[in-house]
């Protein structure tokens, strides 16, 4: 299975699936993605990170500031303390007419902020703040563009990310009153987990499409997602209804 695929899906187990077609915000530790999925198999790559995801920004940083792993529950606990605003990170290819990512000056940022020394517990609660605000507000702008780009109104949020409760909160405040609808799966689902890849298979099976027999088994890194596809398969194949999912389990 593609891992990421895993992630893609794992949303259509939430209490509130969302129907393709829709535009994926993918924010897995290691991944920061845009992609428009048309349905099981059918995914174009939208936007990606060019160097660090926002998870490693959140690690990385963590990391710098003295707090365990993971890095982005961490970050949050201690931006709940502080405020942002009081120091100045950049919102990194925030204007950029792409939907490309760049997260790693956010961390040469913050080890500089680190360098010069902060004060008391309330200016490393300040900075947390401030670079989750900065991820944030990034992650927002280029996801809200993608549904601009394509003209879908559906956006899903997958991977570890997606946990956080500021992205969620800037997130919903954007689709109200709006056309939009955002889809945040529970937080069980948004981190890696075992149901995601059985789903993925599962769905895969279901659609006809292939999946890689375990004596063939191979790791492939950097494996694109749009390969996932064979050309010429009839592009209903890949679009089961969420609704029918207890169907195509059995
Ligand atoms: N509440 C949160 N706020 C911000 N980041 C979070 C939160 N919870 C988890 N994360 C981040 O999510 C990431 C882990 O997510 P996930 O399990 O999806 O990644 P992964 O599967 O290891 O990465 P990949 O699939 O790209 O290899 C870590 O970077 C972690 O800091
Ligand atoms: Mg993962």
């Amino acid at each position: 299975m593609h891992h990421l695929e895993g992630h893609l899906l794992s949303p259509l187990l939430s209490a509130d699936p969302p129907r393709f077609p829709f535009v994926a915000l993918l924010v897995s530790g290691g991944h920061t993605q845009l992609l428009r999925d048309d349905g099981v198999g059918r995914y174009a790559l939208l936007g990606d990170t060019l160097d660090d995801a926002a998870g490693e920004a959140f690690d990385k940083s963590a990391k710098l500031l003295g707090l365990g792993y993971p890095g982005g529950p961490a970050i949050a606990r201690l931006a709940a303390k502080g405020r942002a605003g009081r120091f100045a990170l950049p919102r990194p290819m925030l204007r950029s007419d792409d939907l490309d990512f760049s997260f790693s000056g956010l961390k040469t940022a913050v080890l500089t902020q680190v360098r010069k020394g902060l004060a008391d517990r309330q200016a490393r609660a300040d900075l947390a703040a401030e670079l989750q605000a900065a991820i944030v507000e990034v992650l927002v702008c280029k996801a809200l563009r993608a549904l601009a780009l394509t003209g879908l109104d559906r956006l899903v949020i997958a991977g570890g990310v997606g946990a956080n409760a500021e992205l969620r909160t800037r997130l919903q405040a954007a689709q109200a009153g709006s056309a939009i609808r955002v889809y945040f799966p529970e937080p069980e689902l948004c981190t890696d987990n075992g149901a995601m890849i059985a789903l993925a298979g599962c769905l895969r099976l279901a659609a006809g499409l292939p999946v890689q027999p375990p004596e063939h088994f191979d790791v492939r890194p950097r494996w694109p997602l749009e390969e996932l596809a064979p050309a010429g398969a009839p592009a209903s194949a890949f679009c089961p209804d969420p609704a029918r999912r207890e169907d195509q389990a059995d």
